[in-house]
């Protein structure tokens, strides 16, 4: 065989012309995108990212979750696929919501705005950190169409909060995210090993870990200087750590423990939707629907804060159960592909939220780095569904329970196959008999 025939046999690919095409051919996942993003990034900033509280258990554990739950694909046609469906009562192209994460513009110089231009393009909700890098109003700025929510801790000075709530109206952000699992800062010791802190001091590491990402350091010196101006009127410049105290500092002359009360106060003040995010105990999914919250993130913070946490899908089926449709429930943690977020759906949430996938996206290409993952993340969702033989949202959730087992019903049903309840784990369906 000559040259030429061989050449005939294959095809030669021209060189990517855009970020994105080269982002096609190289990155087919998550995954790919996080290698990607390690590359790119100081170990101790990508670190940031990764790392969880303690022992990481809740982080190992979020993913694992997904594994320990198969599907049942049924066959049948499956016409006019369509992942659109709505969340707080507005449309959304897909059931996925980008996570608050403060610190972004660490991770690439365009930050949060470069985010919120592809959640926007995307078709897809933001929640803007309370500690995030960029105010919010140039990223209301940067994506006046995105819809928008706001994340805030729950805060006791009421003079303060009312301001920052004004400001969020004014900057047109359509819903409140408000945590109610960082009453203390979890204790992540990547952190305090790698002597993390933000804004990166200069340290002989970081100067090493600089000069060994020249393509971050370049954009990181070139850029304004990491601030936190959401918090303007709290947070001394530049003092800003990942320490146990962070939260005092943060918050100070602010924070003081909050409870159920200041959630009925923010509900009398905010008139758009509210979503407590951090929720995993049922009864407070349930008090939340009482208190006319409109929505929950069910979450354990992507497994940052307390550690051997249930895993948020873990939890999902309970909490479906205690609300009963009176609340829109979103679920956050582990979510890397978009069979996770069917797994999730068919259990009854109403949508996902993803924080490290999108920041690996950004750090690895900016904006068209966190395109690409919601490219895949859409992708996966429609090859997903059509496998499982499902067309739409709306049906996906209607018949979910029938597609989707738990590994322990599986184990428990082939061993106990006259066992009549369904959703019960193994250890109390053993017990039980
Ligand atoms: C780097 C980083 C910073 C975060 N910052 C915040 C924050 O400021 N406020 C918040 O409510 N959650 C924050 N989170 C948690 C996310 O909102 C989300 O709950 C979590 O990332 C979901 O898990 P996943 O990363 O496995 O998708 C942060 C997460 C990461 C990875």
């Amino acid at each position: 065989m000559k040259f030429k025939d061989i050449r005939a046999l294959a095809t030669v690919q021209g060189p990517a012309r855009t970020p994105s095409e080269k982002l096609s051919r190289r990155c087919y996942s998550v995954e790919d995108m996080r290698r990607m993003a390690a590359k790119r990034l100081p170990g101790s900033i990508f670190d940031y990212i990764e790392g969880g509280g303690e022992d990481e258990v809740s982080l190992r554990r979020n993913r694992s979750s997904f594994d320990d739950w198969s599907f049942l694909p049924k066959w049948g046609s499956v016409e006019n696929l369509d992942l659109s469906s709505t969340l707080l009562g507005g449309p959304v192209s897909m059931p996925l919501t980008l996570a608050p994460t403060g610190g972004t513009r660490l991770f690439h110089p365009e930050g949060e705005s470069a985010v919120a231009r592809a959640a926007f393009e995307a078709g897809v909700p933001y929640g803007l950190a309370h500690l995030s890098t960029t105010p919010m109003e140039q990223v209301s700025a940067a994506a006046p169409g995105l819809r928008r929510w706001f994340n805030i801790e729950p805060m006791a000075d009421k003079v303060e909060l009312q301001a920052l709530l004004d400001r969020a109206v004014k900057a047109g952000y359509e819903a409140l995210l408000v945590n109610v699992d960082c009453r203390a800062i979890g204790h992540r010791e990547r952190d305090y090993r790698n002597g993390f802190t933000a804004p990166p001091s200069i340290k002989l590491k970081t100067v090493v870990e600089g000069a060994l990402r020249p393509r971050w350091a370049l954009g990181f010196l070139a850029n304004d200087a990491i601030a936190f101006p959401n918090l303007d009127a709290h947070v001394p410049e530049g003092e800003l750590s990942s320490t146990p105290d962070m939260w005092r500092t943060l918050l100070a002359g602010s924070y003081e423990p909050t409870d159920w009360d200041d959630i009925r106060d923010l509900r009398a003040r905010w008139n758009g939707p509210i979503i407590l995010k951090g929720v995993v105990n049922p009864n407070d999914a349930a008090i939340a629907a009482e208190l006319g919250i409109n929505a929950i993130q069910v979450s354990n913070h992507g497994g940052r804060q307390l550690d051997h946490m249930a895993s948020p899908l873990d939890v999902l089926p309970d909490i479906v159960d205690r609300t009963a449709g009176r609340i829109d429930i979103i679920v956050d943690g582990g979510i890397r592909r978009g069979s996770d977020v069917v797994k999730a759906i068919a259990l009854g949430a109403d949508a996902c939220s993803i924080g490290r996938p999108y920041l690996y996206g950004l750090a690895a290409a900016g904006q068209a780095g966190v395109a690409h993952v919601l490219k895949m993340f859409a992708a996966d969702m429609i090859r997903t569904m059509m496998l499982l033989g499902v067309s739409t949202i709306q049906e996906l959730r209607a018949e979910g329970r029938e597609l989707i087992r738990h590994s322990s019903e599986a184990s428990f049903r082939s061993a106990f196959p006259e066992a009549a309840e369904p959703h019960l784990p193994f250890a109390e369906l053993k017990g039980a008999r």
